[in-house]
């Protein structure tokens, strides 16, 4: 790990007080997860215990303490895509990925989360990757979807 690339990042706040959740946030966004050694070196930049920064870490769901994929699937398991057949999708993603729900690909390609409702339920079943919906989904387009993201 480049610990000058977390320097950098903590550098950019000029000494400003209260920035462990924008450094942290800086940190999640150039690895896709927080390595411990990057929490280390945070902490020890900011003077904080290493604690402060593992439980603002496990309290947001946005941050991730293991390594995650470079796209991240999040399957739809609310009631309206439920019953319209979102279990059956899921497990197509989890048979093309090889992967369970909550997850990451061995290639670190994907990580695969299920979700409860995303708040477009006129579209399910839904997946939502990378913050882009694939709605009426149908599990013989699953693959194609998944084979999009490199
Ligand atoms: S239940 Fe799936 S988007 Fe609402």
């Amino acid at each position: 790990m480049e610990l000058d690339t977390i320097d950098r990042i903590i550098d950019e706040y000029d000494g400003e007080d209260g920035i462990l959740i924008q450094v942290l946030q800086d940190v999640q966004a150039e690895y896709n997860w927080l390595p411990k050694e990057a929490l280390e070196r945070v902490c020890e930049r900011l003077g904080i215990p290493l604690t402060q920064a593992y439980s603002v870490a496990s309290f947001y769901k946005a941050f991730s303490l293991v390594p995650r994929g470079r796209h991240i699937a999040n399957v739809c398991m609310g009631t309206a895509c439920h019953v319209r057949g979102a279990p059956r999708i899921l497990e197509k993603v989890e048979d093309v990925l090889g992967i369970k729900a909550c997850e990451t690909t061995q290639d670190r390609r994907f990580s695969l989360e299920r979700v409860n409702c995303l708040g477009c339920c006129a579209l399910g079943p839904v997946m939502v990757i990378d913050g882009e919906a694939h709605g009426k989904l149908a599990v013989s387009g699953v693959e194609g979807i998944l084979d999009g993201y490199e």
